[in-house]
């Protein structure tokens, strides 16, 4: 018996049963093309983490009505049939049950391909305070229009031969709109008491079942609890999940948590780093108790250790481990072949996941940047003719390059100045919450392990080096280092840089100012930080507010941090000069002056220049030369490591 016999058990959901009882959530990818049909990325996507041995896959919120979604897949015309076809026969080949999402936005409103808002229709007109819409509230007829629809978008994913259908009642989309007071103020059968307010989503079911019958699956997710000031009472959901669990028209229930109606809510839609992994275990123990079917939890479960515990403690008989997989496609088969080491684990840092998919960009990982790009990195193809590769850095971008020369059958050689392999990453994790972007260096040093890289620390190259050797290619990943420019009073003034803060190599005040220009991570961070240790603290951000740079998620959780913390922001203010006692701001969009008194310190995160040297010197050497992350252009750790896949691609 393997190490997770719980995880690795069978489990049969209404008509079907899966291999395991790992599965990759309902995600949108965006990897859709203009006419929102599964197509070859899509396909691809999905059989990668199906060939990695996912027992489920559930695809994203597909929109059962042209009113009802964003960027997302549009299972309102049969247009989806073939690509839902080819996704079913790419993912059901390696043994792996493929679901469709039915989702509808309600109140969110429906954008259209000319960049207009569509009318938003709700049970009442009503707001989010999220997308700052109105919406319409819902003639009668539209309603009926609403429950045909889902199950005739049921039963086109049936067509194709999908295995299941999942009805999106959580996140505080269209049917959890209904169940919630606040939003739902209607006087007929779909309003007022908990039994009108559940209507919608008893007919949905109904009317999806129908239109599928015994054959398939059907499933509801549902957030246990909304997190949000406006969102639905958590007894009151639970209640809705007893409900629907014992009354036969479905096979499953998924639990989760948060609702896009506000910014608090939408933290738990993808919950971030500073969330604890597998915090929704006892929510969905608490449905299990209720209904006699089987139970799927996800949430931040990023390893099979903690999965395997909540499937042998009874808390879910299904674990999403969604990002698990969108960072490392083949997470199953390692933790089923006991391979711990080698899973690649998601560290729930939220930016080229989510935070890709909120740009309308496809998804991927910033530690694994051949996920979304299948059809063009998905397969490694051996070095034409392999050599040595030298490699000058170890951090991100290096040690990615070094790890891909070398499966590409390369000697690849990763040379770091100093004696850690890390970079940046290394201070990345020294911010409060944030200790698990370590993960990144332990693995891509495990990557580089696995296919023989030569790492030698303390190590510093240059032309000399490189000339000295037998080298037949060099790889230039020296970074970036802190930058300031010259502040008018610097000379009195107490100004230390952010990365020294953070290092713990500077002393700080007990009054700071933190000088903010980049808008992400470092000043949240910083100012978190500081206040934490009981200085007073302003985070003055360049930008129109912090973490303007990063992922929503990831920035409301720390924004709220901040705000408990007493932490004051000034939004718009540049960075002008200092004293020995005050902070001269501009504010960037009148150009008037903000004079902060009393300040001890001023911190800065001003940004970075690269650091060329090498680059430079190996301008003429003859061989080839390739530059991969910040010595290229300071950006962060998804450029970096998406440059050194494709540096190693291209040696
Ligand atoms: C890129 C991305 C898109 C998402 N889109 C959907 C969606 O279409 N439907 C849905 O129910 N949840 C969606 N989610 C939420 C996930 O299903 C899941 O609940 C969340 O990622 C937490 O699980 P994890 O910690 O295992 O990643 C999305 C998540 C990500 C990362
Ligand atoms: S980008 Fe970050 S959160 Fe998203 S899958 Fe990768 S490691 Fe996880």
């Amino acid at each position: 018996m393997g190490a997770f016999p719980h995880l690795f058990s069978e489990l049969r959901v209404g008509p079907r049963t899966f291999r395991n009882r790992i599965f990759s959530t309902g995600h949108m990818t965006c990897l859709l093309d203009g006419d929102l049909e599964p197509n070859d990325r899509f396909v691809a996507y999905h059989e990668a983490r199906a060939r990695g041995g996912a027992g489920l896959i559930v695809t994203e919120a597909a929109r059962i009505h042209e009113t009802g979604g964003w960027r997302n897949l549009n299972a309102a015309s049969d247009g989806c049939i073939p690509g839902y076809r080819r996704a079913a026969e790419a993912v059901q080949k390696h043994g792996c049950a493929i679901f469709g999402q039915l989702g509808h936005a309600g109140v969110y409103g429906a954008a259209t391909p000319d960049g207009s808002h569509g009318v938003a229709y709700a049970p009442s007109q009503a707001t989010s305070s999220r997308s700052h819409t109105v919406s319409r509230a819902l003639p009668p007829s539209l309603i009926r229009d609403y429950v045909k629809a889902y199950g005739e978008a049921a039963g086109r994913m049936k067509k194709a031969g999908l295995d299941g259908v999942e009805i999106l009642a959580s996140h505080g989309l269209l049917p959890a709109q209904f169940l919630n007071p606040a939003l739902n103020r209607r006087s007929d059968a779909y309003g007022g008491s908990l039994e009108n307010r559940m209507r919608f989503l008893r007919e949905t079911i109904a009317s999806v079942r129908d239109a599928v019958g015994a054959d398939i699956a059907v499933g509801v997710r549902i957030s246990g609890d909304e997190v949000e000031a406006d969102g639905n009472d958590p007894d009151e959901l639970l209640e809705v999940c007893r409900s629907i669990g014992n009354e036969g028209g479905i096979d499953y229930l998924n639990v989760i948590a948060g609702s896009m109606i506000g910014l608090r809510g939408s933290i738990h839609v993808v919950p971030p780093m500073n969330i604890e992994a597998g915090y929704l275990a006892p929510l969905a123990a608490a449905v299990k108790k209720l209904a006699p079917i089987p139970v799927f939890v996800a949430g931040r479960i990023n390893q099979p250790q903690q999965a395997e515990r909540i499937v042998a403690g009874g808390q879910a008989d299904m674990v999403g481990m969604t990002r698990a997989m969108i960072a490392d496609p083949e997470m199953a088969d390692k933790a089923r072949e006991g391979r711990i080491d080698d899973i690649r684990a998601c560290i729930g840092c939220n930016q080229a996941c989510i935070g890709h998919m909120q740009m309308g960009l496809g998804v991927s990982c910033i530690q694994h940047p051949e996920t979304g790009r299948e059809l063009d990195y998905g397969v490694k193809p051996p070095a034409d003719r392999p050599g040595t590769v030298l490699v000058a850095g170890g951090g991100p971008a290096g040690m990615k390059a070094a790890a891909v020369a070398a499966e590409r059958g390369h000697r690849a050689i990763l040379c770091e100045a100093t004696a850690r392999l890390g970079g940046q990453a290394l201070l990345a994790q020294e911010l409060p919450g944030r200790a698990e972007f370590g993960g990144v260096v332990a693995n891509l040093a495990r990557e580089m392990e696995r296919h023989g890289v030569e790492v030698r620390l303390g190590t510093s190259v240059d032309r000399g080096l490189v000339e000295a050797g037998d080298v037949d290619a060099v790889i230039v990943a020296t970074g970036a280092r802190p930058w300031r420019p010259a502040l008018a009073g610097e000379d009195e003034a107490h100004i230390v840089d952010a990365w020294r803060v953070i290092a713990g190599e500077a002393d700080v005040g007990g009054r700071v100012v933190v000088a903010d220009w980049r808008c992400d991570w470092i000043g949240l961070g910083l100012a978190e930080k500081l206040a934490r240790e009981g200085r007073r603290v302003t985070l003055a951000v360049n930008g129109t507010v912090p973490g303007q740079t990063i992922q929503m998620y990831v920035r409301d959780r720390w924004v709220g941090d901040l705000h408990r913390l007493g932490v004051e922001i000034v939004p718009y203010a540049r960075l002008f000069g200092a004293d020995a006692t005050s902070v001269y701001l501009q504010h960037v969009a009148s150009g008037e002056p903000i004079v902060i008194d009393g300040v001890d310190t001023v911190v800065t995160a001003l940004g970075h220049r690269s650091v060329t040297d090498l680059a430079d010197g190996l301008e003429d050497w003859p061989g080839p030369v390739l530059l991969a992350g910040d010595c290229l252009s300071p950006r962060t750790c998804e450029e970096a490591v998406l440059e050194g896949l494709k540096a190693g691609f291209g040696v």
